[in-house]
């Protein structure tokens, strides 16, 4: 009785060219695009990993952009200023992360850091700035040129 079910209803080729139907939508874009400038340096456009962190994706594509912790929230070398409109729609800033902002090297009313923003569809165009300077809290040399 299974196999008239199957033999009546499911149809190889049907089956198959559902695949190749499937396989031929776009995919799901799975980056979106940031710009990363520090100094006169500008990265335009660099495809971040979506569910990654900002901070690893910096480093993935080449940017120097600190990470003494690895990303534990312990250093502030990850210090950035995300442009106004992508900061607030970034969900807010857990206490330790606003902890060691005030400790980073010049932090302003957009600071965060890298480590602790998850790329989302929202970061699609945003604009980050990397201080020239970094304070590193799990060193002894603390302020640090980058
Ligand atoms: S890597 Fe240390 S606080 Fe982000």
């Amino acid at each position: 009785m299974l196999s008239t079910f199957f033999s009546s209803h499911l149809n190889i080729t049907n089956v198959l060219s559902s695949a190749v139907a499937i396989s031929s939508f776009p995919r799901f874009a799975s980056t979106v695009p940031v710009t990363f400038q520090k100094g006169d340096q500008v990265w335009k456009d660099v495809p971040v990993d979506l569910g990654s962190n900002l901070m690893r994706e910096a480093q993935r594509n080449g940017i120097n952009l600190g990470g003494a912790c690895e990303g534990s929230c312990a250093c502030s070398t990850c210090h950035v200023y995300v442009d106004q409109e992508h900061f607030d729609k970034l969900p807010e800033a857990s206490e330790r992360e606003d902890d060691m902002i005030d400790f980073a090297f010049e932090p302003d009313v957009t600071s965060r850091l890298a480590c602790q923003i998850e790329v989302t569809p929202e970061l699609s165009g945003a604009r980050v700035d990397i201080p020239l300077q970094t304070r590193n809290m799990v060193s002894e040399e603390d302020l640090l040129d980058l």
